[in-house]
């Protein structure tokens, strides 16, 4: 197991959890006197200790080019500090003013069609317009230095949401610069792209383009090159962003709201170059028993939001209640806000922060939830759920910075997600990949183990168990990695499709899993794609398990066969493999399976590793998370079960222990020593 060690604050001076959200004083400056008053006093009252500014308020601070209107926000800072809260300002680069997009038309982003969008909607820049960035640095400067002495000035939000592309000439230019830094010369790049093919050769480094459905679509290296560009946009950006505020600020950490599993932007990347890294949660619950697959679904997001940096991070936004862009913006069921906002902090948040604070009287986003709704007090059910949520945040000071106890990791890597979602072959409907990972992570949710989510570029040690799900993929040292680490005594559990490519989308010659065929002791000679009515099963352990969409046709050469397929040519081949490789084993499962299968082969696996579950025995729908200072472990058990559960804690709990009875959607929280293990 990993050492944990508890991290600093957030915002040193306020070791607090941050209770907050999305505020906008500035749709309401005509009504100031009466609105603000309320907003805070409201706030007071739900126990809000964090209101998130400026986010979209651009226009509002700088009505005409190069004239600023800052003493609205100057009182919302000091009513801030009058109310002893922090503020999470925003740099307001999310959206802009329609006087720049009209005067400066390149600041409008291109899109892959090659059409320029009109001014409007949100997230729409050019990331290298030489304007856009020139204004988005003096509005920075002018904030940084404006707030700089301000006593509740707790966090940089730098815009909001980064996300999309620019296919614009200028970016194509830099689009081109960076390929040709990357591959130094046209032979290189043509290698790496496998450019023969279609007679795509390049024979100058202006025909390189970015990828258009008007154009180019099927050179997998180039697809997956600006994938990268992009992500390298966006930090390039940011890092822009963030220059003044580092200068005149530099205690202030900055973060951007990121989007959980957002495909666009590599986020493990990104995450390097914030101080902390924050997130938006928007779970479909249902109200249901689906909620305990949802459920799953928002853990692991958190997990991989942790695993960015390894150490804790800010729920940015979440709803309190109804989510208007979803086609049905169905409630949260009572107790739901609670115990989704303990979920974030169980797997690590140090905040509960939502969107948003006030509903504005119009726009689209007037009927999402939010702590004031447009009856104005504090009546309302939601007002009364996120008054209990500060309630309790207030006693839990203690488990702020404490981080999580994992002995085991998953790797969820961007490249290789792009790089599958993009091939061509086996079964291109149901590919998957995210999906797969979940279905792994689920395993280890329903057992009450922590996880940590990770990708190829991150240190194995401390861990006892990494699980590669489709690890198609290998980027350079990954394999080396993993080879050392099971040598060293270390378990590892890959699937179908592992070790295909290397970091350019090109196969592995010699055998797949390519660098991996020793380590797993396995060749992977064929890959059977199943139709949605097909399936085979494995035989594993004295049962039958339905496998579909992938079977693999695997040899097993070194390792030893574990389970067998139980139909079709294949019949009686090998499905799951354990190789003895070095002090420790590498095992792979060659089929796409359900989670029945997934939960008793980690169930099995991670008793005969003697990886602790932070709970003995949890019913279905119910897991349990740990936080841990190295001294004391909190516990966390979360019913996601619409129906009551009872839970065995054995005799560990300090302060709790025996038989609990869950209410629905409840969470419970208790302290015990910390385990030694290994
Ligand atoms: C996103 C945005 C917010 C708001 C919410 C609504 O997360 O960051 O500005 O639009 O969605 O759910
Ligand atoms: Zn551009």
């Amino acid at each position: 197991m990993k050492t944990v060690k508890k991290s600093p604050p957030i915002v040193a001076k306020f070791p607090h959890f941050i209770h907050g959200g999305d505020y906008n004083p500035d749709q309401w400056l005509k009504w100031k006197d009466e609105i603000w008053k309320e907003d805070f006093r409201l706030a007071r009252l739900a126990g809000i200790n964090s209101f998130s500014v400026g986010i979209f308020s651009w226009t509002a601070l700088e009505p005409e080019e190069g004239k600023y209107t800052f003493d609205w926000l100057d009182r919302v800072m000091d009513l801030l500090a009058e109310n002893k809260m922090t503020a999470v300002l925003a740099t307001p680069s999310g959206a802009r003013p329609a006087w720049m997009s009209r005067k400066y038309p390149e600041v409008l982003r291109i899109n892959a069609m090659r059409q320029k969008n009109l001014h409007g909607a949100r997230h729409n820049h050019c990331m290298s317009s030489p304007v856009y960035r020139e204004k988005v640095r003096e509005i920075n400067t002018a904030l940084a230095e404006r707030y700089k002495k301000h006593p509740a000035l707790g966090v940089w939000h730098i815009s909001n949401e980064y996300g999309g592309e620019c296919h614009c000439p200028r970016c194509q230019e830099k689009f081109r610069a960076w390929v040709r830094e990357r591959y130094r010369t046209l032979d290189n790049l043509n290698d790496a792209w496998w450019t023969t093919f279609w007679s795509h050769i390049y024979t100058d480094w202006s025909q390189v383009e970015s990828p258009s459905p008007l154009g180019e679509t099927n050179i997998h290296g180039l697809n997956l090159d600006w994938k990268r560009f992009t992500t390298e946009q966006h930090v390039d950006f940011y890092l822009h962003e963030i220059a003044p505020l580092k200068k005149i600020t530099p205690n202030i950490p900055c973060t951007t709201n990121l989007m959980g599993t957002y495909p666009g932007i590599d986020y493990f990347r990104l995450a390097e170059v914030m101080d902390v890294v924050s997130w938006d949660n928007y779970p479909q619950w249902t109200g249901t028993d689906k909620d305990a697959d949802i459920a799953v679904l928002a853990s692991f997001k958190h997990d991989l939001t942790r695993g960015l940096k390894g150490k804790p991070f800010m729920l940015m936004e979440s709803s309190p209640s109804a989510t208007n862009w979803r086609p049905v913006a169905k409630l949260h069921r009572p107790g739901v806000h609670m115990l989704q906002s303990m979920q974030a902090v169980a797997h690590g948040s140090d905040t509960v922060q939502y969107f948003q604070i006030r509903k504005g009287r119009g726009s689209s986003e007037k009927f999402h939830g939010a702590l004031i709704d447009h009856e104005g007090t504090e009546k309302p059910r939601v007002f009364k759920e996120i008054a209990e949520v500060g309630k309790r945040l207030k006693t839990m000071d203690a488990i702020i910075g404490t981080n999580t106890p994992s002995s085991a990791a998953i790797v969820y890597d961007w490249n290789i997600r792009w790089a599958v979602d993009d091939a061509k072959g086996f079964l291109q409907t149901n590919t998957n990949y995210e999906q797969t990972v979940v279905d792994h992570y689920s395993a280890f949710w329903q057992l009450g183990i922590p996880v940590d989510i990770i990708d190829s570029t991150k240190k194995l040690d401390g861990y006892d168990l990494v699980v590669a799900p489709m690890l198609y993929m290998l980027r350079p040292g990954f394999a080396e990695a993993l080879d050392a680490f099971v040598k060293k005594g270390g378990t590892l559990v890959t699937t179908y499709i592992t070790g295909y490519v290397d970091q350019s989308d090109l196969c592995f010659r010699g055998g797949f899993p390519g660098p991996l065929r020793k380590c797993l002791g396995i060749w992977a000679e064929e890959i059977d794609a199943l139709y949605p009515d097909d399936s085979n099963s494995i035989k594993w352990k004295g049962k039958s398990y339905k496998a579909f969409d992938f079977c693999e046709l695997i040899h097993a050469e070194t390792a030893k066969p574990a389970g067998t397929y139980g139909s079709d040519f294949y019949k009686g081949q090998p499905a799951l493999t354990v190789n003895n490789y070095g002090k420790g084993k590498a095992c792979h499962i060659a089929a796409r399976t359900g989670r029945d299968f997934l939960l008793d082969y980690y169930k099995d696996l991670t008793e005969s590793l003697g990886i602790q579950t932070a709970v003995k025995k949890l019913p279905h729908g119910v897991t349990a998370q740990v936080r841990s200072d190295g001294k004391t472990d909190y516990v966390f058990v979360m019913n996601f079960t619409p129906g009551k559960q009872i839970v065995d804690t054995g005799s560990t709990g300090q302060k709790v222990s025996g038989k609990w009875e869950l209410d629905p959607w409840e969470c419970w929280i208790y302290e015990r020593e910390s385990r030694n293990e290994k």
